[in-house]
């Protein structure tokens, strides 16, 4: 990147404490923070399927391939940061052939920053900008005990349209994921 070419930022907002937050696109230079971020979610024990911590080189990998998916216009990204600090992160993924017209979407903000409107700008811009690639549908599944994320997603417009059974094993018990979907 030339020097008087400015990075691509999404939104820029504030928060109830006054600190800024941008949202902008990922880039390799945000692999060590992204790593922190994830591991940070395993760690908690956040309701995301992943369950065991990831390798530098793992999230490499994913980062690589993420870019890589954006450039061609398969994935949109977005990381919020704050103070030079990714504390969320998110992606639509493009689906393919009779499926290129609807787009996947994970989303998560660091735990001491949930509640503040975060993960609600990031969804109102992927909804922006997925109409902008083409996109007509937004799908993502959550897990049925996860009660805030279902309350973010039903209050921007998703809603359930099924669940697998028992398809989440948390410890010794199982819960329902539930499918949800928002015409664009
Ligand atoms: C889901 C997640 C991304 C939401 O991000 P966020 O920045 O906290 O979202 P927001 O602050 O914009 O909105 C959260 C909404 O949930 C509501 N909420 C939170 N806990 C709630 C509860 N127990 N009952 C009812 N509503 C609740 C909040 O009130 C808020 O709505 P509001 O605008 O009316 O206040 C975040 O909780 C997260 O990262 N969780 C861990 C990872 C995860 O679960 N990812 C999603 C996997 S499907």
């Amino acid at each position: 990147m030339k020097w008087f070419q400015r990075e691509k930022v999404y939104r820029e907002f504030l928060i109830g404490d006054g600190r800024k937050v941008i949202l902008r696109p990922p880039k390799m230079g945000d692999l060590k923070d992204l790593l922190v971020f994830i591991n940070s979610l395993v760690d908690e024990k956040a309701d995301i399927p992943l369950d065991v911590r990831l390798t530098r080189q793992e999230e490499a990998e994913w980062l690589r391939s993420l870019l890589s998916e954006a450039k061609k216009g398969c994935s949109i990204s977005i990381v919020a940061e704050i103070d030079g600090e990714i504390i969320g992160n998110a992606s639509v993924h493009r689906g393919i052939g009779r499926r290129s017209h609807v787009g996947t979407l994970d989303i998560a903000v660091t735990k001491a920053l949930r509640n503040m409107g975060i993960g609600t700008a990031m969804i109102k811009t992927f909804i922006e900008e997925s109409r902008g690639i083409g996109l007509r549908s937004l799908h993502l599944s959550v897990f049925d005990s996860n009660i805030s994320a279902k309350c973010l997603y039903s209050k921007i417009g998703f809603r359930e349209v099924g669940r697998w059974p028992r398809a989440i094993r948390k410890g010794e018990c199982y819960v329902d994921e539930i499918c949800m979907a928002l015409e664009l």
